[in-house]
């Protein structure tokens, strides 16, 4: 089968893999339809770099059509239409009946000191071959894939293997309700639809980001918005103007360690990519990218009391944590990746509605072919051409 692969910092290619075969009694095999490129797939782009293995097979956000189960998969059956949840999560152990899928103790990775496994992501994670592919094996299919109804296009379901659900978890995280206020920092994928989500649900929405096509795309679903290079030392004064001088509610921060546009952090990159992987591993683990500035304007925006839901994705041990201002501005703080299968059946009654409430089929900006694969990694790192969700029919 074709597959993306990676081949080195900032090198995907499509090469000829061997196909995907059963392996345990719970898996399936899932021939697929439509597979999502995430801002998750950027940091293995380059700085995880260290811990991939060329060859790699990505990606995470895969749905298609059931080819072929395990002995013991009694819920799905050859022909089923499926999406496939980023973690890799067995469904019986303390953590996934505690609705903690993301912490799974079956696929968790001690030797790492990581969470459950993921889909098509490093070593730290299990390096599980990954759904931007023809075909993949599905490990847990029993449990993992969600089974979704034939007759929509894709794009109405496919965002349920990750942006939905992360999306879902950080606006439920974040404590909010109708009439409440949420500062939304990051308007790509993530960001966009928790601000959908948010919106949905009646809270008065801000988003900020640096991307005016991006911005205008949440302004046109209802959210305000600020640029934060335009409103630059101001841009919390500029939050709190717009809430009565106090800050909102609660903030979510949809930016992470975004590996992109901070000279200091490529610089950081570029030496630890050309280092020896024994070298270079407990740098990245240690050191990260060390990137805090989403983080910090979502300590100074929050409101006293208010809460901070962080899904962008964080790595690094060194940074200090402005404990001061934390404990005397009273902040709560919740973060994790998504527990996809807690949130997914409540995601899945609201996208079986007639009307597309959260707009997911006109969510991705790029439909692509896989073997596009190489150059829309670069574009949507480098935000172009108004790139903001691309997903690839193989
Ligand atoms: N928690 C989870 O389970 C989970 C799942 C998927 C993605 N993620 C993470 O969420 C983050 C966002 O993912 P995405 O797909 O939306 O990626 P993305 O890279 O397209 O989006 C990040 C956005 O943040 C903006 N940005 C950069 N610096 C900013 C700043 N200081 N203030 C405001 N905006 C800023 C960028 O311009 C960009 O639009 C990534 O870190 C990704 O790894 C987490
Ligand atoms: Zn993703
Ligand atoms: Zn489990």
């Amino acid at each position: 089968m074709r597959a993306v692969t990676w081949q080195g910092p900032k090198q995907m290619r499509v090469e000829e893999v061997p196909d995907p075969v059963l392996k345990e009694a719970t898996d399936a095999i899932i021939r697929v339809t439509t597979t999502g490129l995430c801002g998750s797939d950027l940091h293995l782009y380059e700085p995880l770099s260290p811990f991939m293995t060329p060859g790699d097979v990505v990606g995470h956000e895969p749905m298609g059509i059931v080819e072929e189960v395990g002995a013991s998969v009694d819920n799905l059956a050859v022909g089923d239409r499926v999406v496939i949840p980023f973690n890799v999560s067995c469904g019986s152990c303390w953590m996934c009946e505690h609705g903690l899928q993301s912490q799974c103790e079956t696929t968790q990775n001690k030797e790492h000191g990581t969470g459950a496994s993921l889909l098509g992501y490093s070593k730290l994670y299990g390096q599980v071959p990954g759904g931007q592919a023809e075909y993949l094996r599905v490990p847990f299919a029993n449990y993992g894939a969600i089974k979704v109804p034939q007759g929509p296009p894709d794009d109405r379901f496919v965002f349920l293997s990750d942006v939905l659900p992360t999306a879902w978890q950080a606006v439920v995280y974040a404590g909010v309700g109708p009439g409440d206020t949420l500062l939304v920092l990051g308007a790509g994928p993530i960001g966009d639809m928790s601000a959908r989500i948010a919106l949905h649900r009646g809270v008065e929405v801000i988003v900020a980001d640096r991307v005016p096509e991006r911005l205008s795309r949440v302004a046109s679903r209802g959210a305000s918005v600020i640029n934060v290079d335009e409103a630059g030392k101001e841009f919390a004064d500029e939050v709190r103007a717009r809430t009565g001088g106090r800050g909102t509610d609660a903030v979510i921060d949809a930016v992470g360690m975004e590996a992109h546009g901070s000279p200091m952090v490529e610089a950081v990159h570029k030496v630890v990519g050309k280092l020896p992987d024994a070298i270079s591993q407990p740098l990245m683990k240690k050191a990260g990218t060390d990137r805090l500035a989403a983080l910090s304007s979502a300590f100074e925006a929050v409101r006293r009391g208010g809460t901070v839901s962080i899904s962008g994705v964080y790595g690094g041990a060194v940074d200090p944590l402005p404990m001061m201002q934390l404990f005397d501005k009273q902040l709560q703080l919740r973060m994790g990746q998504a527990n996809v299968r807690r949130w997914s059946d409540d995601i899945l009654a609201l996208l079986q509605q007639d009307e597309d409430v959260l707009g997911v089929e006109s969510f991705a900006t790029h439909h692509l072919p896989l073997d596009d694969a190489p150059s829309a990694y670069a574009d949507f790192r480098d935000k172009k051409d108004g790139m903001v969700k691309v997903v690839f029919n193989p």
